[in-house]
């Protein structure tokens, strides 16, 4: 049962690093992050990672197009992931990249235990190759009508509109996605997965039937161990090499041969943890060796095969632990409209956070709409404000707001230690259906769970309607009110001060409000991990898990209540779906002012003063000038002063020798890139027209006099 089990470790998808996260992503680390936590707070041990997929042909690509490497590439992908993680409040024990070398020697060692299996098979294929570019064509790059279900533009590995896998070769009118050139057949030497082996499809068979995947997927997955015409099943192998030049893993003993980024991204989930245990001190191989540890894979329903058939089978030939669980979620939309992977949708989960959005309404809405079927989930902006307004806000936040109050005032924050039969019923209710809440999070039935909380805080609200506190203190006022303050110069509490050993209704009344308040706390603290805390503190509680939700505080002195939570304000939601690109009025530059940015998207250009010591024609370039510049970094053994190469594309406006001595602005953290005539350390700055055959011009930036090299400009 997975109330016994006390050892997790946890995953989501390892997201592309060729991009920023998407509201999907975010659905995705949400739903964990929530599972997670209950978990948690039901007393397991928890290792929850990801880690950037950084490997392929589309990240390679992308990197060229950029003139980066493909490792500098993906390190500034990763860089940005923080405010994202964090903003959300997804408590990751570690984000790892499946370029590190844990997860070369693990891939490795994985497909060495597959070959010593004699899974591994080497055959010469024909394979398309694009003529333009001179190179072996990636799935991705080529696209073409899907041989199953004849869709048009589907990718060269899988179908997107019927989940079918294929060879790119089954494609029909295939083209090169990067020339657009009709791909040529060519041989070269694969690798292959030996999936088709009786070995291999007798377990997987039983693996995916046996109660660890969700009933639909079970049954999707079902249809890849159908039979053929000829009795036999047709899950075929699996080509798991590809040719060079390729981003990935080398195959050992194969030169020029990587893995195909399917392979090692998987891997990925235990290079992640590995890395994690091994900084806490913990043997990666005999944590998994634990028979108690549940490993949990949260994922999207697009990417199910990897999942449920090469991944466990991957595991289970090589002699190593299998997946417990893969959770498959559908897809978020954004009012109705289906999102690809590359657009995302209209919302960033960034500008949400820079507009001052609240984390948690998204945490709460998503929750509020997740169920444990493979369902896609809308985003709609009317339905959010009035969930996060009418119930999170208006039925749980409340609640304390309305109790806090009197407390404070009447009894000095301290709360009356017997509450009377009604008020214990009420909480008594609350509290019976912890375990019902518990179970509803667990099956991952937010929804559910979260219907089940607002029903509670119902109950409370009714309470509070019957009891009217606020009248309660206009009848009490006097008679407290008017008792002498104690010592301290707080007034004197009700219930010590009060007419002989008499309850003050208005104390208990508040209690009981406090104290079911706490109870939901408790049972949302999962979706609202930072509200809670801020409850905690207000409460003056230690961080609650389930089980403080069963006990009364007692009589226990609470702090200041402190506004909890704002209501969503619709006309700021607006701003969230704003296009950046609106077209603006015409510019004098014939350029429209670039969405904006805040301050720190500023702050992370660092532009300096730099001097140019030296320009120069490029021999062959007739745009470009060489420009040798010292930016005030120090100077080198031989007490020459260190300085950088620029090439610049300013020729058409200036003679080298208008430049040298002068000073200029550099932008000093931009990438190097490498040109034709050498590497660039950087970009001087200059004006120009954004139509420069219609408006020539070209206007490089000077700064006042006095200002000196290394200067930043901010
Ligand atoms: N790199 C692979 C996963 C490798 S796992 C070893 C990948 N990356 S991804 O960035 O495209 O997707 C990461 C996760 O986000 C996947 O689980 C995917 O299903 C999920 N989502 C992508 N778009 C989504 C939505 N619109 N909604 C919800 N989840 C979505 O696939
Ligand atoms: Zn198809």
């Amino acid at each position: 049962m997975a109330a016994m089990t006390r050892k997790l470790f946890v995953t989501t998808a390892l997201p592309y690093a060729n991009g920023a996260f998407h509201i999907g992503h975010m659905m995705e680390y949400i739903q964990a992050d929530i599972w997670v936590r209950v978990q948690r707070m039901r007393g397991a041990e928890v290792h929850f990672v990801c880690a950037d997929d950084a490997h392929g042909a589309p990240i390679m690509i992308a990197a060229e197009k950029a003139g980066k490497t493909p490792q500098a590439f993906v390190a500034e992908i990763a860089a940005g992931r923080k405010p994202y993680l964090d903003g959300f409040h997804i408590a990751f024990d570690h984000w790892h990249s499946t370029d590190a070398p844990e997860n070369h020697a693990l891939a490795r060692e994985i497909y060495l235990a597959l070959r010593k299996n004699e899974l591994i098979d080497v055959r010469t294929i024909e394979q398309f190759f694009d003529p333009v570019k001179g190179m072996f064509l990636p799935d991705r790059y080529i696209k073409g009508e899907c041989p199953r279900c004849a869709s048009p533009d589907q990718y060269g590995d899988n179908c997107e509109n019927c989940g079918a896998v294929y060879a790119p070769t089954e494609l029909k009118h295939p083209y090169s996605t990067l020339t657009g050139a009709k791909p040529e057949l060519r041989s070269s030497e694969h690798y292959f997965f030996r999936l088709s082996d009786p070995r291999c499809v007798e377990y997987l068979k039983t693996w995916t039937q046996d109660g660890k995947l969700q009933p639909e997927v079970a049954n999707k997955v079902k249809e890849w161990f159908a039979e053929g015409d000829d009795g036999k099943v047709v899950l075929g192998d699996w080509d798991i090499s590809r040719d060079a030049p390729y981003f990935g893993i080398e195959i050992p003993d194969a030169p020029g041969k990587y893995f195909y980024v399917w392979l090692d991204a998987p891997v990925g989930y235990l290079a992640s943890l590995k890395h994690l245990l091994e900084r806490r001190g913990v043997d990666f191989e005999a944590y998994l060796a634990d028979p108690a540890l549940r490993q949990v894979h949260f994922i999207g329903k697009d990417i199910v095969t990897f999942h449920t058939l090469f991944w466990p089978a991957m595991l289970h030939f090589s002699g190593r632990k299998v997946p417990d669980n893969v959770y498959v979620h559908g897809f978020i939309t954004v009012s109705g409209d289906k999102m690809s992977k590359s657009r995302g949708t209209g919302i960033s989960p960034l500008r949400y956070l820079e507009l001052g959005f609240d984390a948690q309404w998204l945490r709460y809405y998503i929750a509020a709409k997740l169920n444990a079927r493979v369902e896609d989930i809308d985003f709609n902006p009317d339905d959010f404000v009035a969930r996060v307004n009418a119930d999170l806000v208006g039925k749980y936040v409340n609640i304390a707001s309305r109790a806090a109050g009197f407390l404070a005032k009447r009894f000095a924050g301290e709360l009356s230690a017997d509450v009377g039969v009604e008020g214990r019923a009420l909480l008594d209710g609350l509290r019976a259906h912890s375990g019902t809440v518990q179970q509803l999070y667990d099956e991952r039935e937010f929804g559910k769970a979260v219907r089940e909380i607002m029903l509670l805080a119902d109950r409370v609200n009714e309470y509070v309607d019957a009891h009217k506190p606020w009248e309660l203190a206009k009848h009490e006022g006097q008679r407290i009110g008017a008792g002498p303050p104690q010592a301290d110069g707080a007034p004197s509490a009700g219930r010590a001060a009060g007419a002989g050993g008499h309850g003050s209704a208005l104390h208990d009344v508040c209690t009981v409000c406090i104290e079911a308040f706490r109870v939901l706390t408790v049972y949302l603290k999962p979706i609202l991990p930072a509200l809670a805390q801020q409850v905690e503190a207000f409460l003056r509680v230690e961080p609650m898990g389930f089980a403080d939700a069963q006990r009364a505080l007692g009589r226990h002195r609470i702090g200041a209540f402190q506004h909890l939570m704002q209501r969503v304000d619709p006309a700021q939601l607006e701003r969230l779906f704003e296009t950046p690109t609106a077209p603006a009025p015409a510019h004098p530059g014939g350029e429209a002012i670039a969405a904006e940015i805040a301050i720190g998207d500023f702050a992370k250009i660092d532009l300096r003063i730099a001097k140019i010591v030296l320009a120069e024609e490029v021999p062959g370039s007739d745009k470009l000038l060489k420009l040798t510049l010292d930016v005030g970094e120090g100077t080198d053994a031989q007490g020459q002063p260190l300085t950088r190469t620029v090439f610049s594309g300013i020729k058409s406006a200036y003679a080298p020798e208008q430049l040298t001595g002068k000073l200029t602005v550099l932008v000093a953290n931009l990438a190097p890139r490498k040109m034709k005539f050498g590497v660039s350390q950087g970009m001087v700055l200059a004006a120009s027209h954004a139509d420069e055959k219609t408006h020539p011009g070209l206007y490089v930036l000077e700064p006042w006099p006095g200002a000196t090299p290394g200067l930043r400009v901010r």
